[in-house]
């Protein structure tokens, strides 16, 4: 809905529905307020118990540390690569290089973070003070031009709410998003230089790929194979990766590689559940429906 249309229908709106509409969004905005340290204490500690008590660094830590849409995926795949050879396969790419922000929202944070073989290649979004990367960790810190970058982040939130977001000042003025972008470059510009960082350039990468995949090597210290100089190519070029798009797409992150993705509209068969839980979930979760079914007068079959 555009600014205009939103005008037209105030203009059509009773004093009742103006009124209610005017208390209500005073009244959200006093609880906006009031919840934002709430929110940041929550974000923060999330944050905190993640870097400081589940990471337990480990030295040569790889940190792909980027602003949103820079070209994060495109460095976590060529990282996944430059150390497999080229041989690197995954469902998800979160399989092999997690998504911290992501994890720390997850119980299995800990599990995923721990399982990880070493070198472990972690993606991250965060402010360069939040990641405090240790000095005998590895940072590969990729920028790209700001109006190529906000196209990219317009087109990821239009993807992300499901919406035809207009890209217009106020999108400008207000996506997150966005303000995650310029806080990325304002904390982590100054230290491009430091010793365990490396600094690419989205459009060095894009004319000259190979050359980024040479340096990205050689800041990692692995010997790159030359005969498998072609399938690294292949896999970090533009056309696999799009081709593939599900593998790095990051709405739909897959932890466990065991895992089949059997997508949102997925079986649609009564009966599934008999035939999928083991008989400790079905116990369990008759222990939990048992009560319930008494207390609401539910037979067997109706729920
Ligand atoms: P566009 O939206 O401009 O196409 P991030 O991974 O940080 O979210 O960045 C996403 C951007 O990187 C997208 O840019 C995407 O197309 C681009 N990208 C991903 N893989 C790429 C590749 N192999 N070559 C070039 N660009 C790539």
């Amino acid at each position: 809905m555009t600014d205009k249309d939103f005008n037209a229908m105030r203009a059509d709106a009773s004093l009742w529905q103006r009124a209610i509409h005017g208390v209500s969004s005073v009244l959200l905005g006093l609880v906006n307020l009031l919840s934002i340290p709430t929110i940041l204490a929550t974000v923060a500690l999330r944050w905190f118990r993640l870097r400081y008590a589940m990471l337990k660094p480990r030295p040569g830590d790889i940190y792909v540390a980027t602003a949103p849409k820079t070209g994060t995926t495109w460095m976590q795949q060529i990282v996944h690569q430059v150390l497999t050879g080229g041989r690197g396969e995954f469902e998800h790419i979160s399989q092999v290089s997690p998504y911290l922000e992501q994890l720390m929202l997850r119980d299995f944070a800990q599990a995923v973070l721990d399982a990880l073989p070493s070198p472990r290649i972690l993606k991250t979004h965060m402010p360069y003070w939040l990641v405090a990367p240790p000095p005998d960790s590895r940072v590969i810190y990729v920028t790209r031009n700001a109006a190529d970058s906000l196209v990219s982040v317009h087109s990821h939130v239009c993807l992300e709410t499901g919406y035809r977001h207009k890209l217009d000042v106020p999108f400008f003025r207000r996506d997150f998003m966005l303000k995650r972008w310029f806080w990325h470059l304002k904390s982590w510009w100054p230290h491009r230089a430091d010793p365990n960082v490396l600094h690419l350039r989205y459009e060095d990468l894009a004319a000259d790929l190979e050359g980024g995949i040479r340096k990205v090597a050689r800041f990692l210290g692995v010997t790159l194979e030359e005969d498998r100089m072609g399938a690294i190519l292949e896999k970090c070029s533009f056309a696999f990766m799009k081709q593939h798009d599900d593998r790095f797409d990051v709405r739909v992150p897959v932890f466990d590689p065991s895992a089949s993705r059997p997508g949102f509209i997925r079986k649609g068969v009564v009966g599934d559940g008999r035939a999928v839980l083991t008989p400790e979930v079905q116990a369990a979760l008759g222990e939990r429906m048992g009560p319930l079914r008494k207390k609401l007068g539910l037979g067997e079959t109706e729920v």
